[in-house]
């Protein structure tokens, strides 16, 4: 028997909300992925858009009732895009085991606060829908005592760890994280974030294009790079700091850039967009080489993979280990967060542990996110 999840995903880019309808086979204990049946991307309506990124731009700081308000909004562009996944599929809503909506993350700061918040009531998506989603997948990760994140390696570990030769799986999100993927052995997998991706030169593109991000490269690929420019972003401790760690938009943006460069704005606006380009692609290649010095092979996913520029900085700097896209194995790069989010759920509502200990630090597995009935 086939089993059907849907796997709801909005990183740090803000771009808009990704939904894959996963197939999943019916062996027990463990099903297996099988494959992404149907997909759908939707939208943020814009000022809903900008509310958002302002909040992941600065300290939060909002009154109880824009969060009531931020809670829904969020939810309802969730459950608008599974509808646009559904109708995709083809499939009877009875057809879905459960929804897994991973949310809109406003905060997070486990180890100061205990904290982190995803916004996206799922009370509200499993009532639009009628369809039982399971939400928060977390915070139960942060109350066993690991970082809540990041929660995806251990869906790139069950699909591409397998393999005989050491992989790593590479998003290219608003931030760029890397799993380690050594071999079989889930005990040996481990995951950071490296730095900024496409969530900076989207704030740079916007800036000097007006356009939400440099489309294929071609802005950045018209520039010079800097080095003096990159020396001074690459002196950032984050990048030299050891793993576990984890950052986000609030420690990389344009005021970060002018700290670290006071000259930026006398700078051609295509040579930053190159450079910022180049920081990606070094921080990435730098983490890779000395974290997973056996590398072979790194698969790539996320929206940075339709920036040529950036796949090709990372491909000469990567060699001679070999950058690939995820389709490769198996799932299309613009698949793969919204089906860990999938199969997340299937985890959960199989009663097995999603989080990966040695990955987020967690003393324990846990079974992660709370169930909402449809
Ligand atoms: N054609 C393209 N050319 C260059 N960059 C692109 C293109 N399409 C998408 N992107 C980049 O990918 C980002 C979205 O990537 P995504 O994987 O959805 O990130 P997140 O998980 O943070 O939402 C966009 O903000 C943009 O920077
Ligand atoms: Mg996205």
């Amino acid at each position: 028997m086939t089993e059907y999840f849907i796997g709801l995903m909005s990183g740090t880019s803000m771009d808009g909300i990704d939904a894959a309808v996963c197939a999943f086979d019916d062996t027990l204990p463990e099903p297996r992925f099988l494959r992404v049946h149907a997909h759908a991307s939707g939208h943020y309506p814009a000022p809903l858009r900008e509310r958002l990124l302002t909040l992941q731009r600065t300290v939060p700081q909002l009154s109880l009732r824009e969060l009531a308000e931020l809670d829904r909004d969020v939810a309802q562009a969730f459950a608008d895009t599974a509808e646009l996944a559904l109708e995709a599929a083809r499939l009877p809503r009875e057809a879905i085991r459960a929804v897994g909506s991973h949310g809109q993350t406003v905060f997070h700061d486990p180890a100061a606060t205990g904290g982190s918040i995803q916004l996206g009531n799922p009370s509200w998506i499993a009532q639009k829908l009628g369809i039982t989603t399971v939400a928060d997948f977390r915070r139960a990760d942060v109350a066993a005592g690991g970082q809540g994140a990041p929660l995806v390696p251990a869906f790139h570990h069950a699909l591409f760890g397998a393999a005989t030769l050491p992989r790593v799986a590479l998003n290219l999100g608003g931030i760029a994280n890397i799993t380690l993927l050594p071999g079989a052995n889930a005990e040996a997998v481990s995951g950071f974030d490296t730095g900024p991706a496409n969530g900076l030169m989207d704030e740079w593109a916007e800036r000097h294009l007006g356009k939400p991000y440099d489309e294929g490269g071609e802005f950045a690929a018209s520039g010079q790079l800097q080095a003096e420019l990159l020396e001074a972003l690459l002196g950032d401790p984050y990048f030299a700091a050891a793993p576990p760690k984890s950052t986000g938009r609030g420690d990389f943006h344009l005021d970060w850039l002018r700290r670290r460069y006071p000259g930026l704005d006398t700078l051609p606006p295509a040579d930053v967009q190159r450079t910022l380009c180049e920081l990606t692609a070094r921080t990435v290649a730098d983490a890779i080489r000395n974290h997973g010095p056996q590398t072979r092979e790194v698969l790539a996913c996320g929206g940075g993979t339709r920036n040529h520029l950036l796949m090709e900085r990372l491909a000469a700097l990567l060699a001679p280990i070999a950058l690939r896209s995820s389709a490769d194995a198996g799932l299309d790069p613009q698949h793969v967060e919204a089906a860990a989010f999938a199969w997340l759920a299937m985890r959960t509502m199989h009663g097995l542990p999603g989080n990966l200990p040695a990955v987020t630090g967690a003393k324990r597995a846990v079974v992660l996110g709370g169930v909402y009935r449809g």
